[in-house]
């Protein structure tokens, strides 16, 4: 069993605006509204790999009860822990013909007494899962060092893998967790540089495992650069995964859906070039589909052959952040 832990889960709406001009008045030709947040999109995601999930998290007021209703609609198990601050409502436009907008609030303040309850709701799940997804930004008043401590608590009992940016990322992959995976523009911010070659980017994944990681997935939309470290083995192999890049209909969620597919390889006990693959090909079937971590199986079957991996030479870490 994989739970998911999505502290500023949200309600997601997507609106296709044909045209999409910035201050003027705008038509939608379609909404879409879901569940989401970062976790709750790997959630979607692993369910439709087939693969056993319960999202838990932050969610309050009325937002919070429309997610936790649209989850148990959708199928998803879950189980959150209620807070007294509202949830927050993320919008994107998408423009069939262009560009993607999104809109995404702060999210709720949460108290201290109502982390510690998630935690224990943590501690309690953990003894029947294997694997913990910890995935996305931290609401208002939650420590940066939220994750980390998460992945402590976890850490040697189940696999843990974060996705985050800025200091909870930072913080978080001190913690030594089993997987990160950020994307490009996430790990510059980390790392210190910005990437121009993919040089950049295997040196960017040597320093997040340098800086604790067990394997680091640096990932962007042409592909990946993944540095792995099997349990057990005393060095990592670096890979670079490419794809050809696509006009998307909506990008929101490839991230996350990608991730799924890694962790799906994960507990199916794939290979890592396989684990990869796969992991690429759902990025690929999300961008086909609006909605985050919406994608159809045959989708991601067929995309599989459009993915090239290969192992590349480690670069030496890049400059200390
Ligand atoms: N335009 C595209 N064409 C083809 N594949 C794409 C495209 N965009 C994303 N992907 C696939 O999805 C994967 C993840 O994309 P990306 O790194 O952009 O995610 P992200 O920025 O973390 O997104 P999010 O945080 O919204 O989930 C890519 O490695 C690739 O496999
Ligand atoms: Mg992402």
């Amino acid at each position: 069993m994989i739970v998911t832990v999505t502290l500023n889960a949200a309600l997601d709406r997507t609106l296709s605006v044909p045209n999409f001009q910035a201050g003027t008045r705008n038509r939608a030709s379609d909404a879409l509204t879901l569940p989401g947040g970062k976790g709750v999109n790997v959630a979607r995601a692993l369910k439709r790999l087939g693969e056993p999930v319960i999202a838990t998290g932050l969610a309050g007021g009325r937002t919070g009860t429309s997610i936790i209703e649209g989850l148990t609609e959708e199928g998803i198990l879950n189980d959150f822990v209620r807070i007294r601050g509202e949830s927050r409502t993320s919008t994107a436009v998408v423009d069939p013909n262009g560009r993607q907008t999104e809109i995404i609030e702060y999210g709720p303040a949460v108290g201290e007494d109502e982390l510690g309850v998630l935690l224990e709701k943590i501690r309690y799940l953990a003894r029947g899962a294997d694997m913990f997804v910890l995935s996305g930004s931290l609401p208002r008043n939650v420590p940066d060092d939220y994750y980390a401590a998460i992945v402590r608590e976890l850490k040697g009992q189940v696999y843990v893998a974060l996705d985050a940016q800025g200091p909870p990322l930072r913080v978080g992959v001190g913690a030594d967790p089993d997987l990160v995976s950020p994307n490009a523009r996430e790990t510059e911010e980390i790392v210190g540089y910005e990437f121009s070659e993919d040089d950049d980017l295997v040196a960017a994944a040597e320093t997040l495992t340098s800086m604790g990681a067990q394997s680091a997935i640096v990932h962007q939309a042409d592909g990946c650069v993944a540095r792995v470290r099997e349990p057990g083995a005393k060095s990592a192999v670096t890979y670079r995964v490419l794809v050809p890049v696509k006009e998307a209909l909506s990008t929101v969620g490839s991230g996350d859906a990608f991730l799924a597919g890694y962790l799906t390889g994960v507990t199916r006990g794939e290979d890592a070039r396989s684990r990869l693959t796969l992991a690429a090909a759902c990025g690929i079937a999300n961008i086909q589909t609006p909605g985050a971590g919406v994608f159809e199986r045959s989708e991601v079957d067929a995309q599989r052959r459009q993915v090239q991996v290969w192992e590349v030479e480690a670069a030496p870490a890049g400059p200390p952040p």
